[in-house]
């Protein structure tokens, strides 16, 4: 992947020509040369948005694939870890240098230790065997402090994810941290209306079904939500 230099104000573009697959990706706006990133985390979002060419027949439907694996740690988790601490460093949950927690098999974990890795806060992640070891190497070398609860032969048990909660809680306690409490927290909805208003302007407001595989359903939820708050029609 490389990024083509263009003069000054007009937009800058990534070129995938070395890439062969369904996807017809030959030029993708990427971000405009007025917003060059401070960091890593302003690369987050304001991913590509690219039609399927050849699997869908001619006839059919026009869809597009959203690329979230453009975020910075390859997932659209970024976006909600990077809003729960925003909106706990505005009002004040979250002070400069204060620890925050969070237990979670993967995912999320990978995004708060960029996002807390960045901003230097110390980061607590209560995870398990049970996880992917890639998952748990990635949180480590990102700089978060794992917690591994042994597992019951590396399955995921309703007593697991108890225990994962309880050792969550009493590390709050210890540490006077701040819990992100992935599960509960609210915060994480404004980074899914920031994706579902990319959508729109990638769309020109052409859109007329999303569809989203889910895990806790929180993306599918606040995109789909800011999506009917611009059209009732999707
Ligand atoms: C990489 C990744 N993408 C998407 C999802 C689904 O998002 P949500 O939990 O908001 O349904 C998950 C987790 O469940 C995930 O780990």
């Amino acid at each position: 992947m490389a990024l083509l230099p263009v003069p000054t104000g007009q937009r800058e573009y990534v070129a995938f020509g070395s890439i062969r697959s369904d996807f017809d990706i030959l030029e993708q706006p990427l971000m405009s040369t007025t917003t060059a990133p401070r960091n890593i985390l302003d690369c987050i979002g304001n991913t590509s948005l690219v039609p399927l060419t050849h699997l869908v027949p001619a006839t059919g439907a026009r869809i597009l694939l959203k690329i979230e694996s453009e975020n910075p740690t390859g997932s659209m988790k970024d976006r909600m870890a990077l809003a729960m601490i925003e909106a706990a460093e505005s009002d004040g949950r979250l002070a400069p240098g204060g620890s925050v927690v969070e237990y979670t098999a993967g995912s999320t974990g990978v995004s708060l230790s960029l996002v807390c890795g960045v901003k230097r806060y110390p980061l607590h992640i209560v995870t398990s065997d049970a996880f992917a070891q890639e998952k748990l190497d990635h949180m480590a070398l990102l700089g978060a402090r794992l917690h591994v609860l042994k597992s019951d032969g590396g399955r995921m048990t309703e007593k697991l994810t108890r225990d994962m909660i309880e050792a969550a809680r009493i590390i709050t306690e210890e540490t006077g941290g701040f819990w992100t409490d992935q599960l509960n927290n609210r915060d994480q909805l404004a980074a899914y209306r920031v994706m579902a208003d990319e959508i729109w302007a990638q769309t020109s407001g052409e859109i007329h079904a999303f569809v989203q595989s889910v895990g806790t359903a929180a993306s599918l939820r606040g995109t789909a939500k800011r999506l009917r708050e611009r059209t009732a029609d999707v």
